[in-house]
């Protein structure tokens, strides 16, 4: 069965965000000073059981979803990881696994989650100094550790990708040596434009460099052609170095909005269920996952959600700095970008 939304995009991908917590506290996501030992984390009870995790993601599958990534603040917090990437990848349909992390910990863990059925990883990493990148995460991990678990990733068999946020004047400096690194590594390296998620990083639109300029930067270097979509909706926009020698990305939320092919629902760790990054308001399954013993009413329920789903926020926004959503957006490390 699938599932149109109002301008007939199919539900066909799911972010399930496992935990709210992380280990950094990156200044564009989690800053110290508001993520602190007074936030308001999610506690033990009301965050979705291994059991609800995996029920509400054969429900989704049921409905067309063929893609499951598992988020955080960082996944590989959550203890019990590997038995619901295990629980997920014995359900019908899904062909595709994968995980957002920060890397500081899957060099203990990568082949473990790929025994339990993992196939991909995104690992973020910023720069390639530890002075930029330990003022960018809160000083809480070095550039090493990170590039650890990026090497066993790769060596237990998951395909790896590594994610960059580019702010200008804090980690521009990095984007060359980032590109040459991982291009000799053969790891797909993708450049993310600054985003205005959340309401806590003090987003402007000065602080972004924008797809255009990442690209002239890295083509002065390495000459590039773009590529086809590997899939309908890919949210990275590929090309390839014109010596052969790999692809890079660019994922352009700011400058160039993909609103229009998105498939994307989002679940937040207590069992919110967001129909955009940028939603001000998450609707409950985590209560009918509790109350409500037949799937097929709760299948009706996201049915009914997803239909009435008219959100494009990054097309709407353009390139205005206005926050329409009155600081009532939800935070990044909820729903797990
Ligand atoms: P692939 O499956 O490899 O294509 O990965 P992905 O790009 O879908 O996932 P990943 O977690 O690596 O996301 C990379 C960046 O893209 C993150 O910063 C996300 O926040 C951002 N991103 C992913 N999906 C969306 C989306 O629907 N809208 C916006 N605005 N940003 C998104
Ligand atoms: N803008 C762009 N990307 C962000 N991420 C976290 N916060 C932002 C932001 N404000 C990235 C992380 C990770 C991915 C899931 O989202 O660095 O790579
Ligand atoms: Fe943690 Fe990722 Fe947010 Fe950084 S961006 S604080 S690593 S969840
Ligand atoms: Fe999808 Fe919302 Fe991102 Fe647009 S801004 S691509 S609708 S999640």
């Amino acid at each position: 069965m699938e599932t149109n939304d109002y301008y007939k995009r199919v539900l066909r991908d799911l972010r399930i965000s496992v935990t709210d917590r992380c280990n950094f506290r990156c200044r564009y996501c989690m800053p110290e000073e508001i993520f602190n030992k007074d936030y308001p984390f999610l506690s033990r009870d009301h965050i979705l059981s291994v059991e609800e995790t995996i029920r509400i993601a054969r429900i989704f599958a049921r409905l067309g979803v063929q893609k499951m990534r598992i988020t955080g603040g960082e996944p590989i917090l959550r203890k019990e990881l590997p038995e619901i990437i295990a629980g997920i990848s014995q359900i019908d349909g899904i062909t595709d696994i994968a995980l957002t992390t920060n890397g500081s910990l899957l060099a203990k863990q990568a082949s473990k989650l790929k025994d339990a059925g993992l196939m991909r990883v995104a690992v973020s990493l910023d720069a390639l100094d530890d002075e930029t990148f330990m003022k960018m995460n809160g000083g809480k991990a070095r550039v090493q550790q990170v590039l650890e678990g990026i090497e066993a990733a790769a060596e237990a068999g998951l395909l790896v990708k590594v994610n960059m946020v580019l702010q200008k004047g804090v980690n521009e400096h990095a984007l060359l040596p980032m590109v040459r690194y991982f291009r000799e590594k053969g790891h797909i390296l993708r450049m993310i434009e600054y985003m205005d998620v959340g309401n806590t990083n003090g987003w402007d639109w000065e602080h972004v460099v924008s797809k255009k300029e990442i690209l002239e930067r890295i083509g002065k270097e390495f000459p590039l052609e773009p590529v086809d979509p590997n899939y309908a909706g890919e949210v990275a926009s590929r090309f390839r170095f014109l010596d052969g020698k790999g692809e890079i990305g660019v994922i352009s939320s700011v400058s160039d909005a993909f609103c229009s092919t998105c498939t994307r629902g989002r679940l937040s760790a207590d069992g919110m269920f967001y129909t955009c990054l940028f939603a001000t308001k998450g609707h409950d399954l985590r209560k009918l996952l509790r109350s409500e013993p037949d799937d097929e009413a709760i299948m009706e329920k996201i049915v009914a959600i997803w239909e009435g789903r008219h959100d494009q926020y990054s097309l709407e926004r353009g390139t205005t700095k206005e926050d329409r959503s009155g600081g009532a957006k939800v935070e990044m490390s909820r729903i797990g970008g």
